[in-house]
């Protein structure tokens, strides 16, 4: 099958590497649309114009399933594309807030972009898994997917969001590209699992394609 992925840039190449390693055989066509990045700080409205484009673009490279390997553009534009294009199967990609639920862990380190944190689908997903004796906090990362993305000053932004951090069993990548720098974000928390939602999103896509 033809499969669309895209992202904001390179964080979504992660998510890919995850999807042909379950799906080797299949066509994809990649978008990484670095010159709008960072997502996660653009509006709603603003948002969903540049996604439009992408999504119309992996349209005619006649695109079944789009996958959308991009948490902030997930939360904010799943529900509408979806109601837009009818005819494709959209894949999102979500913060893996159930996974680190289900470990049974007390402290959860939720790191996302601005606009992940502050979405709604974000606050429903930690409602709806969180339990009693589970703390979940919340880490609006501002510029860290774009130092990630020009690959400029990662260390000083990883510095100001993380240090002084401690004490989490779990840490979740809740952006693509912090996937990217998983082993120095590993070194702020050298005690804690780290996990992203690569691995879910491939095993919904190899789902879908067997299902065809
Ligand atoms: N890689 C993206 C994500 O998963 C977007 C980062 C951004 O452009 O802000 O949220």
């Amino acid at each position: 099958m033809k499969i669309g992925v895209f992202d904001s840039g390179k964080g979504g190449t992660t998510v890919l590497e995850a999807i042909k390693r379950v799906l080797p055989n299949e066509e994809y066509k990649y978008i990484g649309d670095s010159k709008n990045c960072p997502y996660g700080e653009k509006s709603d409205e603003e948002l969903m114009r540049i996604v439009c484009g992408i999504v119309d673009e992996l349209c005619d490279f006649g695109a079944e399933i789009i996958v959308i390997a991009c948490n902030t553009a997930t939360a904010k534009c799943i529900d509408k594309l979806r109601e837009l294009y009818p005819k494709i199967e959209f894949v999102g990609t979500e913060p893996a807030i159930k996974l680190a639920v289900a470990t049974g862990a007390e402290k959860i380190l939720v790191m996302a972009t601005p606009g992940t944190i502050e979405s709604e689908r974000l606050h429903e997903l930690v409602r709806d898994n969180k339990m009693n004796n589970q703390k979940i906090e919340l880490l609006a990362c501002a510029g860290l997917a774009d130092a990630i993305e020009k690959d400029e000053n990662v260390d000083e932004v990883l510095n100001r969001l993380l240090k002084g951090k401690k004490n989490y069993d779990v840490v979740v990548l809740g952006c693509t590209h912090y996937s990217l720098i998983r082993d120095r974000i590993q070194k702020y928390f050298p005690e804690a699992l780290l996990i992203d939602g690569n691995d879910g999103v491939a095993s919904r896509v190899q789902q879908i394609v067997q299902k065809h």
